[in-house]
């Protein structure tokens, strides 16, 4: 018999596009840790990092950059995210102004005003995120059982997003359209019709942010496009479409990600029934077990970083214009820095040193409001629920099928 070759790794396949992946993609993710933690993946034209001791140096290098014009040509999904941006955008070249995207000096330009705005804002959100989340439990009284997705994983994200940028009660139905229409961005597989909804989405949603930021030139409002218009009057160095591109980052970039976590987190609770009981025990637990449950199933399954010369990871050299795809879901799991890293525990020491953020100058500005809402809404839960379970106890979970992330579906559950 002939020797079989092991299968290659190759970055799609570690994702939600494969089924196998799908329902468990850490059993594979452990082989590319202990065979070549940085491996090359030819379809995709990008090197996969997968230990956590590289991961944190790929962060920790400011030398690494975020721009794809800067990839090598062969890294042909990074370079992907420019070539792909489809006909009938309203405004196609504003992608140029992400902050995701742009490095160094620039970057930090974007960045920091609009990121210590939304700081500003989140230190004060806390009561009116209690508030929100009680809201949408007190809508759940009297149900039976329900979609937890629908009724919380999803609302209550856009409604906490949408105070901080002042959108009316009456438009969040509509906001959560686009942004469940734009959710195709991360889709490489997309259908005409979810191109056509992507384009609508995308259309409808850069009219009304950037018709709020006109308005809110004219008029502060006491929300995030009053606080962006006040910098850009006191000078900030902005231009209008920096502003609201990025604003509107933080919403794609916030929506599936803190839905995904909140999701993960009950149904790993619901399923760890020992862990519920400690945190039942303990509230003063529920932060950590926020940090836990980020780290054991991360929301998102990588970020990527460009090398700007040559280096060596795991004795691995890279050159300039190398795609590091920095496997987030694997450093998380890597058993050189979390003991028994297959295991939930919500007491478990340092758990918040998961990766589930990124690191470095990109790391993500949201962490503090996904984290809040998070706890509020899990500790909220159960204490007004104690009798919470799943409503298909022996089905497997429905987990999402967009690449790069990982979420579930739907999740039935009932009160009794
Ligand atoms: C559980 C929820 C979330 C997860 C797991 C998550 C994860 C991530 C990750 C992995 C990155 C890339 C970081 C890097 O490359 O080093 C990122 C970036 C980003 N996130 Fe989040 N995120 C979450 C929630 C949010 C929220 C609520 C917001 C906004 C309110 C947000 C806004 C952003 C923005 C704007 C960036 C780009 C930052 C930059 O490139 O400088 N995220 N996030």
């Amino acid at each position: 018999m002939a020797d079989s070759a092991p299968a290659p790794f190759r970055i799609l396949d570690l994702t939600a596009a494969n089924p196998a992946a799908r329902e468990d993609p850490y059993p594979r993710l452990a082989e590319l840790r202990a065979q070549c933690p940085v491996h090359r993946d030819e379809a995709g034209g990008a090197w996969l990092v997968a230990r956590m001791a590289d991961a944190r140096a790929v962060f920790a290098d400011n030398s690494h950059a975020k721009n794809p014009d800067l990839a090598e040509p062969a890294a042909h999904a990074i370079r992907r995210r420019r070539s792909t941006v489809p006909d009938g955008l309203a405004f196609p070249d504003d992608q140029r102004a992400s902050m995701l995207e742009l490095d160094g000096d620039e970057h930090a330009r974007v960045r920091n005003p609009l990121v210590q705005a939304l700081y500003a804002r989140i230190a004060a959100f806390e009561p009116h995120c209690i508030r929100i989340v009680e809201e949408a439990l007190t809508r759940l009284e009297g149900r039976a059982e329900f979609d937890l997705m629908k009724e919380l994983a999803e609302p209550v994200p856009v409604a906490c997003i949408g105070h901080i940028l002042g959108v009316p009660p009456e438009t969040l139905a509509t906001f959560r359209s686009w942004l469940d229409g734009i959710v195709q961005t991360f889709n490489p597989n997309r259908t005409a019709e979810d191109i056509a909804a992507l384009v609508a989405a995308s259309n409808g949603l850069a009219h009304y942010i950037r018709g709020r930021f006109a308005a809110a030139k004219l008029d502060p409002p006491d929300d995030l496009f009053g606080d962006m218009a006040r910098l850009q009057t006191e000078g900030a160095p902005l231009t209008d479409t920096e502003i609201t591109y990025n604003i509107r980052g933080l919403l794609i970039a916030g929506n599936v990600t803190t839905t995904d976590l909140i999701g993960n987190a009950v149904r790993l609770l619901l399923t760890h029934p020992e862990q519920l009981a400690k945190l039942q025990a303990d509230p003063a637990l529920w932060s950590n077990a926020v940090e836990e449950a980020l780290r054991h199933e991360a929301p998102v399954d990588f970020t990527w970083r460009i090398a700007t010369h040559a280096e060596d990871l795991s004795g691995c050299t890279v050159q300039a214009g190398a795609a590091l795809n920095v496997f987030l879901r694997s450093a998380n799991r890597d058993e050189a820095a979390f003991a028994n890293a297959h295991l939930f525990d919500v007491a478990r020491p340092r758990a918040a040193r998961h990766l589930s953020f990124g690191g470095g100058a990109h790391i993500c500005p949201g962490a503090p409001l996904a984290r809040m809402e998070a706890r509020h809404l899990l500790a909220r839960l159960f204490a007004r629920f104690p009798r919470l379970r799943l409503a298909e106890p022996d089905a497997p979970p429905h987990w999402r099928r967009l690449p790069g992330f990982r979420g579930l579906e739907t999740l039935h559950v009932r009160f009794n």
